[in-house]
Order: structure tokens, then C-alpha cells, then sequence
């Protein structure tokens, strides 16, 4: 989704700032802008589509600035346009700006600016705010962006630039992350620290309501009073992790082959085998706290909701606490009831879904206490937790989750289990629990060395328009993972359905165009699922079987079958999701879509 990038520094300020922005690439966007001064002159260069054309522009007109903000934007009010493309400027062209988020009166406002003479450019809700600014300037810039920002109702992060201060860069941070990054000489915003790599050695996150006013050798943060904020810079963790692709034509497919190393990560130094249970350094919580939960919400959106749903079953089945996971974007709208002994587990890759950040803040609020489950170090979600629980799977760029949600699978496994061991789990079951999970990356090792053959199977499947995916229990997940892969990356109509409900309407879209991929390596439900392929069968609907070895009456059913590795129920979820990355991969792969950055999709949802 939209990223935010500015740069004041001695180095080629257009290169630096394409470069940082490049960075945000990964996020999901639709255009991109940029916009600084030089010789007192505000100059700019906005496109539809890849930042590479946007840099092959600037490099055309030779463009020269000494400060620079520049966006990519995912669209959400007006196509994706130059005209709606960030920066957006006042009518005089004296101030630019950049915004993350929505402005939620931007009409009202628009209609209060139409009625005094100014003129709009774009369909946005953002250039509302620069013309507010624009309109409250009396010739001290700080002074009119806090007075126009008790005015917008909403989320933003946002970045300005003025004619007249032509050493500095304003940011602002409301509900939506913002970081000011330092060099040496030289100084950056972001809206994601992954843009500060090999760039920026320190960190400043603004909170939410702090304005920044940087300048090339320092900078100065207020609270929404104007009053001065003094904070403390953090050194840049991985600051020169620079991200390749290595041998693999898409990050997608590299990041689904480091799966077993993820997984590794996930699992190192975190189990005790002694004691048949796990540990997590970062788990800030007394242990009589986790001993009274007697409840477990947990909070998440698109794969990490799926990744929560596993962990529902298991923290039902393993540890006894009745758990219920909640899509944050509905939770955030309901009045929940909240009794003593609710602990709240929010899952995301990112840490900056707003969702579920908005959800789990108002569980806050209520007094419960978080836990988070990130991938991204320093994330909102990530500080805001009372502990976060680090996947360590590395940078996801690939746009569909992949690694992270493997390891969201495997992180959640390992804190049932210490919950459960808290309980009444005997350390004999602890130990083989355990035993089991350690074995997965290797099962996962198995799947991914079967890619060819997935890749014959996705090459004949893949001009069908409609598949089922099919799962019972822990597989009902997993299939709704699987047809969610092929729908972000391959952009085929795929439902994901508990096998047991086909028979309530579903099944009446079977037949021999519509082929189902069935997860069946739930065991104890495994002859039900049988039975409910031969209905799929009996009305010509192909089955692709995704079944664990020595599984006995698949192949008389299955057109087509995907062996993997034999494991614990809770465990097979995950070989199993990883066949499902690689069919939907490669049937993408066949259609010639675009993998890394599907089409519509954001990585990371900053917006409700
Ligand atoms: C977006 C991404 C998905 C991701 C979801 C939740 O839709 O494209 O891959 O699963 O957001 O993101 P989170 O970072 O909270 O896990």
C-alpha cells in the first residue's frame, strides 16, 4: 500500500529518494510521484505505473532537487492517475505533500476550500489537507500544519515541503506509521523502515499526533500542543540487509523455498526439549498472567487470519483455553465483552494492518493484555504489544504471504504448547509434540522438492476459471490459505470450503471444469473427507488430492495427487499450504500474471 520517502542530505537527492521509495515497491502500488525544490523553483514528476518509468523521466529532463518527498500510492479515492498520483500541491505550487491513509471528512473540507476560491486537481482526499494548509499559512509553516490538523478526521501520515523553508521537511504521523531516519549529514522519512536500508544508521519513530521538522543536520518533534518532544533515537536493526532474488525468477517462489530455513528460525532456541515445552525470550508476561488466561481472542487479516484460525484449533485442542479468532476489520466494529483472564494474540506479517491494529487497541483499551506475532521488527503492532513474539522469517517482499505464514503456523504451535504444558499436557506428549514440530522444515524440504512435479500438474489445470479448495478441521484453514493463493496471484476464482458444508449449495457449481484441490492430511477426519470427494466425483468434478504418504483410498478417488510427508494433524497444515504456494505459483507462473506485485493488492493494508 501507499509509502511515504523523503531525503535532505548532501548525496543526488533524486537518486537517493527513488531509490528509498523503490524499497516501498514491495508494498503494492498503482502510481508513483515525487517532488522538491531547487533554485527556489518546486518542481515534480508524477506516473501511472512502476516507479521505473517515473525514474526514466527524471533521468530524461535531468531533474535537479535538494530536498525531495516522493510516494507510491494504491488507490483508494479516484483511478490511479497522474492527475490523483501524490505529491498534491496548493494552488500556487509553494507547498507539496505526500499522505498515507484516509481522510475520512475530506468532502466537507473540499466543499469549505471550493467555497473560498481554491481549485482542485484530483478526485483524492488527500489534497484537501495541503490546500487546508495551503489556506492556514501565514508565514510560519509548523504554526499551519498544527492548525489544520485538529480539522482532518481520519488516518494519515504525511509528508511537506515548502518553497519558503527549502531546508526542511515537515512529517506528521496520526494513526498511521511514520519513522524519521538519520544519517550522517544527512536525513530521511519513511513510512517503513525497510526504505531506510543501507541508508539511515538511526531510527526515530513518531507517535501518533508528533510532528517532525527535519533538517539536513537534525530535527525537532512536537506533541499535537506544539510543545517539544525529546525521544530517543534506536539504531537501525539490519540496517544492511539488502534484499536480492537471488537465482529465483520471483521473490515469491525464492521466499517459498526459504521456507524450511524460516521455519528453522521460528523454532531456534525456542523449545525446550528437557521439558517437552518452549520459550520466547521476548515474552514480557509474568507466568501466573499466562497461567489465569482463561480466554484467547485472536486478531487478524487475509493470511495471518488463517494462519490465527489454525491456532484456534490447536489452542482449543492442546492447551483446553477457548479461543475465537476474529477478522479485525469486523472485530473493530463490535462492543466485545472482554472478562478478566482474556488475552488477546494479534497476528500480522507486517505489524501495520490497520485493522488489526484498530482492533487490538481498543482491547487495550479494555484492558487486556496483547501479545503480537510479527515479522517485522519495530512494526506498530509489534511496539504496541505488551510482548511480541518475532517470526524471524526475514523481509517478505512477494506481495501473497508465504514464509511468514509457515512460521505464523509455527510460532503459534510452540506458545501452545507452553500454555498447554502450563496446564495439564504431560511432558511425555510435550516432548513428542515437540519432536514432531521440529521435523516439519524437513517435510516442507519434501514438498518443495516436488516443485517440478507441481508444476507439470498446475500447467494442466491451469486455464480452469473456478476451483474448490476443500479441508476439514485443521485443513479447513489450509485449504482457505491454498485458494487464497491462487486467487492473489494467479487471479482465478477459488473458494475455500470445510468439505463437510459442499453438500449445503457449493456443490452445485461441481462439474468437469471446476477441479477441487482436497487437503486431506487431517486423519481424523480423513474418511469423511473421502466421502465427500466422491461426491465431488460423482458429478464429474476433478479432484487434486494433496494427501499424506500411505494415506489408503485417495488414489481411487484423485485425479491427481501431491504426496506429503506423514505428520501430527496440526502439523500436516503446513507441507500441505506449501504445495498449495507452489500449484498456485505455477499455475500464475502459466498464465503470465504478475506474481510479485499482484494486481489491487497492498502487502501492507495501512487503510481501514
Ligand atoms: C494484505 C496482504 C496479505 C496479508 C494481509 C494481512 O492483504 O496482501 O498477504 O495476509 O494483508 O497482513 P498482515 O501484515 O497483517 O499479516
Amino acid at each position: 500500500m501507499c509509502g511515504i520517502f523523503g531525503y535532505i542530505g548532501p548525496n543526488n537527492v533524486v537518486e537517493t529518494t527513488i531509490k528509498g521509495l523503490k524499497k516501498l515497491e514491495y508494498r503494492g502500488y498503482d502510481s508513483s510521484g515525487i517532488a522538491g525544490i531547487h533554485d527556489g523553483k518546486m518542481l515534480y514528476n508524477k506516473q501511472v505505473g512502476k516507479i521505473s518509468k517515473m525514474e526514466a523521466e527524471v533521468e530524461q529532463e535531468g531533474l535537479e532537487l535538494d530536498i525531495a518527498i516522493a510516494q507510491t500510492r494504491w488507490a483508494t479515492h479516484g483511478s490511479p492517475s497522474r492527475e490523483n498520483a501524490h505529491p498534491h500541491f496548493n494552488n500556487g505550487q509553494t507547498l507539496a505533500l505526500v499522505h498515507n491513509g484516509i481522510i475520512e471528512n475530506h468532502s466537507a473540507l473540499r466543499d469549505m476550500l471550493l467555497k473560498k476560491g481554491v481549485v482542485f486537481h484530483s478526485e483524492t482526499d488527500t489534497e484537501v489537507i495541503v490546500h487546508l494548509i495551503s489556506d492556514l499559512y501565514r508565514g510560519d509553516l509548523l504554526k499551519a500544519v498544527m492548525a489544520a490538523l485538529p480539522l482532518l478526521k481520519g488516518s494519515y501520515a504525511l509528508a511537506l515541503i515548502h518553497r519558503d523553508y527549502p531546508d526542511q521537511i515537515i512529517g506528521v504521523s496520526h494513526e498511521s506509521p511514520l519513522a524519521v531516519g538519520i544519517g550522517i549529514g544527512e536525513m530521511f522519512l519513511a513510512s517503513d523502515l525497510h526504505a531506510f536500508t543501507g541508508s539511515a544508521r538511526e531510527v526515530i519513530f513518531l507517535d501518533s499526533g508528533e510532528v517532525a521538522v527535519v533538517k539536513k543536520d537534525g530535527y525537532e518533534i512536537y506533541d499535537s500542543m506544539m510543545s517539544p518532544v525529546s525521544k530517543e533515537s534506536r539504531e537501525l536493526i539490519g540496517k544492511a540487509e539488502e534484499v536480492t532474488r537471488g537465482k529465483f525468477e520471483h521473490y515469491t517462489l525464492k521466499e517459498i523455498f526459504e521456507q524450511p530455513q524460516a521455519l528453522r528460525s521460528a523454532l531456534s532456541a525456542r523449545c525446550i526439549d528437557e521439558y517437552g515445552t518452549a520459550k520466547f525470550d521476548s515474552l514480557d508476561i509474568e507466568m501466573s498472567e499466562l497461567l489465569g488466561v482463561k480466554r484467547i481472542i485472536i486478531l487478524a487479516c487475509g493470511t495471518s487470519y488463517y494462519a490465527g484460525f489454525i491456532g484456534e484449533y490447536m489452542l482449543e485442542e492442546i492447551a483446553r483455553i477457548p479461543t475465537q479468532v476474529e477478522i479485525s476489520s469486523e472485530y473493530r466494529y463490535k462492543n466485545p465483552i472482554i472478562p478478566n483472564g482474556t488475552l488477546v494474540i494479534a497476528i500480522s506479517q507486517s505489524g501495520e494492518t490497520a485493522d488489526t491494529l484498530a482492533a487490538f487497541r481498543e482491547l487495550k483499551a479494555k484492558g487486556a493484555t496483547v501479545i503480537a506475532i510479527c515479522n517485522v521488527h519495530d512494526s506498530s503492532i509489534a511496539r504496541e504489544a505488551d510482548s511480541c513474539l518475532y517470526l524471524r522469517a526475514g523481509i517478505e517482499i512477494g506481495v501473497c504471504s508465504t514464509k511468514a505464514f509457515t512460521s505464523q503456523v509455527a510460532v503459534i504451535s510452540l506458545f501452545t504448547l507452553l500454555l498447554a504444558r502450563m496446564r495439564h499436557l504431560s511432558r511425555d506428549d510435550g516432548q513428542v509434540f515437540l519432536d514432531q514440530l521440529k521435523k516439519v522444515p524437513d517435510h516442507v524440504d519434501a514438498v518443495l522438492q516436488q516443485a517440478d512435479a507441481i508444476q507439470a500438474l498446475a500447467k494442466k489445470y491451469a486455464q480452469c476459471e473456478n476451483f474448490f479448495y476443500l479441508g476439514r478441521r485443521y485443513m479447513y484453514p489450509g485449504a482457505m490459505e491454498g485458494a487464497l493463493k491462487l486467487k492473489e496471484i494467479a487471479y482465478i476464482n477459488a473458494n475455500g470450503y470445510p468439505a463437510g458444508e459442499m453438500k449445503h449449495g457449493p456443490i452445485a457449481l461441481i462439474n468437469q471444469d471446476c477441479p477441487t484441490v482436497a487437503l486431506t492430511g487431517d486423519q481424523y477426519t480423513y474418511e469423511k473427507i473421502l466421502s465427500n470427494l466422491m461426491e465431488v466425483k460423482a458429478r464429474q468434478g476433478p479432484v487434486i488430492a494433496i494427501a499424506e504418504e500411505g494415506s489408503e483410498g485417495i488414489e481411487e478417488i484423485a485425479d491427481d495427487i501431491i504426496w506429503i510427508p506423514s505428520t501430527r494433524d496440526e502439523f500436516s497444515v503446513i507441507p500441505a499450504t506449501v504445495a498449495c504456494q507452489l500449484f498456485a505459483y505455477y499455475v500464475a507462473l502459466e498464465r503470465g500474471t504478475e506474481i510479485d506485485q499482484p494486481r489491487n493488492l497492498a502487502k501492507s493494508v495501512t487503510v481501514e
